[in-house]
């Protein structure tokens, strides 16, 4: 199976970026082919309500990195949705990504395609409900399938380094995929 991860992040090799290492891991002990991508690397526009990927061959006609990211969404089994609670919600970087998924409602390309989230935040699991909300119904939208989360808590720069627990468990959730 080939996963995708996505680094929803500004602060490469912290928090998230660290459980999605060990998700990775994890999931490369069963075998699995991983890549990981740093949302920040790259310029992604807003979604304009356009309305143009809705027709013809149901792809978004803004030009940016999305160009890049686009084919990647597709040729993966499995994606992994890696982003710190910023204000109950993902990062903006990652919101931007995911409003420019919407060529995928009409094209069906993530149909069948299986997500995990994977959070850190300064409060931990109990601020991530809105968060998980969204993620568990945007999946169901796509007809891609939930297929787990890791939600830590963890505030300063790679701070979860700390807490092995939580490492354990985003190894074994990768491992698990
Ligand atoms: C703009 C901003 C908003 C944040 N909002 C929340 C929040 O609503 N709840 C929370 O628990 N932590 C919040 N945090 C803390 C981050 O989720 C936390 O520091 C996380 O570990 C950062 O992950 P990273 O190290 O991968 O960047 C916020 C941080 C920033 C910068």
């Amino acid at each position: 199976m080939k996963i995708l991860a996505l680094i929803g992040s500004p602060r490469i090799g912290s928090n998230t970026d660290i459980l999605l290492d060990w998700v990775l891991q994890g999931a490369q002990s069963s075998g699995h082919a991983t890549e990981k991508i740093y949302l920040y690397d790259y310029q992604i526009s807003p979604c304009l309500d356009c309305r143009r990927c809705k027709k013809d061959d149901f792809t978004c006609h803004l030009l940016d990195g999305m160009s890049e990211i686009y084919p990647r969404l597709e040729e993966a089994d499995l994606i992994v949705f890696g982003t710190p609670v910023y204000w109950y919600g993902p990062t903006a970087k990652m919101k931007l990504l995911i409003d420019r998924m919407r060529p995928f409602i009409a094209s069906g390309k993530l149909k069948g395609k299986r997500g995990v989230v994977v959070t850190p935040s300064e409060e931990g699991e109990s601020c991530g409900g809105p968060l998980m909300e969204m993620f568990r119904m945007s999946f169901e939208y796509l007809r891609m399938t939930y297929a787990g989360s890791i939600l830590v808590k963890a505030y300063e720069r790679g701070e979860v380094r700390d807490n092995k627990e939580d490492l354990k468990r985003a190894y074994e959730l990768g491992a698990s995929l």
